[in-house]
């Protein structure tokens, strides 16, 4: 991949917002599997002369595949930037289980996810822990995917942007007028349900989030922050999302699975206008 330098998020010319198309691999794929898959989805883009300057192409492992990866992107100088799907709050110590921000630094990951859905439902994170998990991410040198998002319920109850601005307002309390974050807006309801927002919905509160970062962080931190979506994008699909103009990309679950859908998300320029 000569010639093709490695985009390491923010650094955006003239103000400009890369998008950035993440996987979010959840519970898949071991640390065998996603050498092959790495390497194939590096393949298959470079193939297709995808330009990685444009758009941004991010995978999220498990932990234990990491290493693997690292090794891999650094070997081969391929231009994939990588994150992890979560990250304790605390520094090194005694906390059984966990894994600290540093030690992801040091393994060169761009980015870390924080308060997935997933996370905050089954694993009881509020939004203190994740306002504390991207503290300790930007300590780190990492840059926070921040992952916000309402229920059906709530989306009933109280509309579509209430509970995400409210998610990500107990977040930016603690950031400083320039930090290098992305945010994902994902509808609970819209993950892994096959039943994707549509692209109005995804910009309507992709919208209410970038007035929310504005008023906290100022405008320039706001204009310069990506924001995603997520829930159920495919290939079919995201070139609808991609049109808003609030939305800086996606975050990719099951479809990010499958090196061709994958790799036809990532390119959805060509399908962009048709
Ligand atoms: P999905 O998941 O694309 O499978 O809906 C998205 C996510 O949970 O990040």
């Amino acid at each position: 991949m000569a010639g093709v330098t490695t985009v390491r998020g923010g650094g955006q010319p003239q103000g400009a917002r890369v998008p950035l198309i993440a996987g979010n691999w959840k519970m898949n794929l071991d640390h065998l599997q996603s050498i092959a898959f790495v390497q194939k989805l590096a393949w298959s883009l470079k193939d297709a002369r995808h330009d990685f300057g444009a758009v941004e192409v991010a995978v999220f492992p498990p932990f234990t595949d990491l290493r693997s990866v690292q090794t891999l992107v650094s070997a081969d100088k391929l231009p994939i930037v990588y994150g992890a799907q979560d990250v304790s709050r605390h520094a090194p110590g005694a906390f059984t289980g966990e894994i600290a921000a540093e030690f992801l630094a040091k393994l060169d990951c761009t980015y870390v996810v924080i308060g997935h859905s997933e996370r905050r439902t089954l694993h009881g994170e509020t939004d203190e822990v994740v306002a504390a998990k991207t503290t300790a991410a930007l300590g780190a040198g990492l840059i926070p995917l921040i992952c916000v998002g309402e229920t059906a319920e709530d989306l009933e109850t109280h509309g579509a942007s209430a509970v995400p601005v409210a998610q990500l307002n107990a977040v930016l309390e603690s950031l400083p007028k320039g930090t290098d974050f992305v945010v994902a807006y994902e509808p609970v309801w819209a993950i892994g349900s096959g039943q994707a927002a549509t692209p109005e919905q995804a910009q309507q509160v992709a919208s209410a989030l970038r007035a929310a970062i504005s008023e906290r962080l100022g405008e320039e931190t706001a204009k310069a922050t990506r924001i995603l979506y997520g829930g159920s994008v495919k290939a079919d699909n995201i070139a609808g999302f991609m049109r808003q103009p609030d939305v800086d990309g996606a975050l990719v679950g099951g479809a990010s699975l499958d090196v061709e859908g994958f790799s036809a998300i990532v390119r959805y320029q060509k399908h962009v206008g048709v």
